[in-house]
């Protein structure tokens, strides 16, 4: 069993976030969302893993992400040229996937699957050639969307249907056969442009083919947008987060609940209320840091206030009076109150950003 785990695709829906790197290494709980993918696959004993990237950020995930080692898993990386459809990534990926099954597994969704060893095991026992994954969403429009009889057999997948025929979307994991490949062969370019596995699903089942589908039932974010991303940073802070305290904080601070620490963190004079994570060499003073936080590396932040939001690494926060809350800033951004007159805001902002002010 191999895992192809996707990360390439545009990002234009974080932007500006995304105009510095990729997607799927923008953090969630100060850790890339990618590496939730390839953990996820590690614990279910998928340790062969490729991983899809594209000419823009494929440099930088790969310095990042490493050849596997960190994760206990072997990691070869895998290069899409155009970003053609899932589909043709997965046909760019035969020579890894040779005739082996394999997990597909998009690498900017996050998902509760708790137990991927579950669906993992109903492949391995019934052999279908696809087993797809299902859950019911609010807006199907903007997914492939199943239609499913009663006796829980998928007859039709579509993708991003205009009227949407039930509310169950295509969950971004997928087990596959290599009978994927004979599918992906004979299938045509969408309205978009790209090659959607959703239609070479859709074709297996044209062909009689066994298509398995289940339903998740745990929580499944695309971080794609910015109140998704403060939505996942809150879901695995409040699900996963534990108390290390690394750091060294003063006795005027006070520390409420669960929250982490990093090395070489000063914290002077704060009061921080769990579920709260602070990477390592950041320094806080006067601050108060509110529930559902994610304090990356090498942040600055003084006699600030800030709760349910996300502060990237190197980012520098300084006397603002008015609290911040619902909040992604981005890798270096500085935000602070100046002395001089006239009294007056002062931008630099870059592309695509979104501010705020009441
Ligand atoms: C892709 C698939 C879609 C699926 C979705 C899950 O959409 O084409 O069927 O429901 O991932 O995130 P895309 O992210 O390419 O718009």
């Amino acid at each position: 069993m191999k895992a192809l785990i996707l990360s390439g695709g545009k990002g234009t829906r974080l932007r500006p976030l995304t105009h510095s790197g990729a997607k799927q290494l923008v953090p969630v709980a100060n850790k890339p969302v990618l590496w939730y993918g390839i953990e996820e696959m590690v614990a279910a004993g998928i340790t062969d893993i490729g991983i899809i990237i594209n000419p823009e950020t494929g440099a930088e995930v790969q310095a990042k992400t490493g050849d596997g080692g960190y994760f206990g898993a072997k990691i070869t990386y895998i290069l899409q040229h155009q970003p053609a459809g899932l589909a043709h990534a997965v046909q760019v990926a035969r020579p890894f996937l040779a005739d082996s099954p394999f997990v597909m597994y998009l690498g900017d969704n996050l998902i509760q699957l708790g137990d991927l060893n579950y669906f993992l095991q109903q492949f391995i026992q019934q052999q279908p050639e696809a087993l797809i994954l299902l859950r019911q969403v609010a807006n199907p429009s903007a997914f492939g969307v199943a239609r499913v009889d009663d006796t829980g057999q998928v007859f039709q997948l579509i993708e991003k249907p205009k009227i949407p025929p039930s509310n169950l979307a295509l969950v971004g994991v997928y087990f596959f056969s290599h009978v994927i490949f004979d599918a992906i062969a004979n299938i045509q370019p969408s309205a978009r442009g790209e090659l959607e596995i959703t239609d070479a699903i859709q074709h297996l089942i044209d062909q009689q083919k066994q298509v398995l589908a289940y339903e998740l039932q745990g929580w499944w974010l695309d971080t794609g947008k910015k109140d998704d991303l403060l939505e996942a940073n809150r879901l695995i802070l409040d699900t996963y987060l534990s108390t290390t305290i690394d750091g060294e904080i003063d006795t005027q601070s006070q520390i409420i609940g669960r929250v982490q620490i990093g090395a070489r963190s000063k914290v002077t004079n704060c009061t921080i209320r769990g579920p709260v994570i602070i990477g390592s060499d950041c320094y806080l003073e006067n601050c108060f840091i509110g529930p559902y936080s994610s304090i990356a590396n090498h942040v600055t932040l003084i006699d600030s206030d800030l709760e349910h939001s996300m502060v990237l690494e190197g980012a520098k926060i300084a006397r603002i009076h008015q609290r911040i809350i619902d909040s992604v800033i981005g890798q270096r951004a500085q935000l602070t109150l100046a002395p001089r007159r006239p009294k007056a805001l002062r931008f630099l902002i870059g592309d695509d950003c979104q501010i705020e002010l009441t």
